[in-house]
């Protein structure tokens, strides 16, 4: 990719983002997770440029930091935006994206107005070592990038995103499906938020079965016409 080819990137994530306000989303996630470009850029696994946009972690980290300042000039300030990163290329052997790096770019989008990052991890390389999965087995990789942001001041003081403040949020990801789980891993501190998604495909209702599980004040309702069965 040439300057052009970056700029018009840049521009595309920016058009995206638009739209995206225009079509009633309240919250753009911007992809630099498993192998996307944005990670091929973050990673030296893949990032071998010898301009700006590659060589130290600032060379590498700075087109998702465009593509993140510009998104925030055209999103509301009262609305957040998120960030998915692969916390680790899980590639201990050689030259590759690392959980301190994930830690140090947090801090940075931070101060850029990103307001939570959506932790998981792999996908740059098929030679990546794959720990045990399990429920919850990124979950680690949150809660380190959570207390080096603790150490600066930049974790989430209240408990609720505050859009375009200089701290930030950090979530996990990956084999979470029970509510006493998630719900465990956000009041032992490891993660702001737990997001799912398999468990979204399995139980559509999943939120609402959570909320009375665990009894949750703010709990949604049931669709009204679904009351009286
Ligand atoms: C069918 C399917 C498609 C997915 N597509 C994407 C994707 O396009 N981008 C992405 O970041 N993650 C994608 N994922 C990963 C999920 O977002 C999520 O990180 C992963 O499934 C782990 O969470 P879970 O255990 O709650 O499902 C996909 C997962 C599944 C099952």
């Amino acid at each position: 990719m040439d300057r052009d080819d970056i700029d018009e990137v840049i521009d595309a994530f920016v058009d995206a983002a638009e739209y995206a306000l225009d079509a009633g989303f309240e919250v753009p996630e911007i992809h630099a997770a498993h192998g996307y470009l944005l990670h091929e850029f973050l990673s030296p696994m893949s990032n071998g440029r010898d301009d700006e946009y590659g060589g130290d972690f600032e060379g590498r980290t700075k087109l998702l930091r465009e593509v993140c300042e510009g998104v925030r000039e055209v999103w509301p300030d009262e609305k957040p935006i998120f960030v998915r990163i692969s916390a680790t290329d899980w590639l201990p052997d050689r030259e590759s994206w690392d959980v301190a790096q994930s830690a140090r770019l947090a801090s940075e989008l931070a101060e850029i107005g990103v307001d939570f990052l959506d932790v998981s991890s792999g996908g740059i390389h098929p030679d990546q070592e794959l720990p045990r999965t399990g429920p919850g087995y990124q979950a680690q990789y949150a809660e380190t990038i959570r207390e080096v942001l603790a150490e600066d001041g930049q974790t989430l003081s209240g408990d609720t995103l505050a859009a375009g403040s200089d701290e930030i949020a950090v979530g996990t990801v990956g084999g979470i499906t029970e509510a006493t789980h998630a719900e465990a891993l956000v009041g032992n501190e490891r993660a702001d938020a737990v997001l799912l998604a398999r468990e979204h495909l399995r139980d559509p209702y999943f939120t609402l079965h959570a909320g009375r599980e665990l009894d949750a004040e703010n709990a949604p309702e049931w669709p009204d016409q679904y009351k009286r069965a």
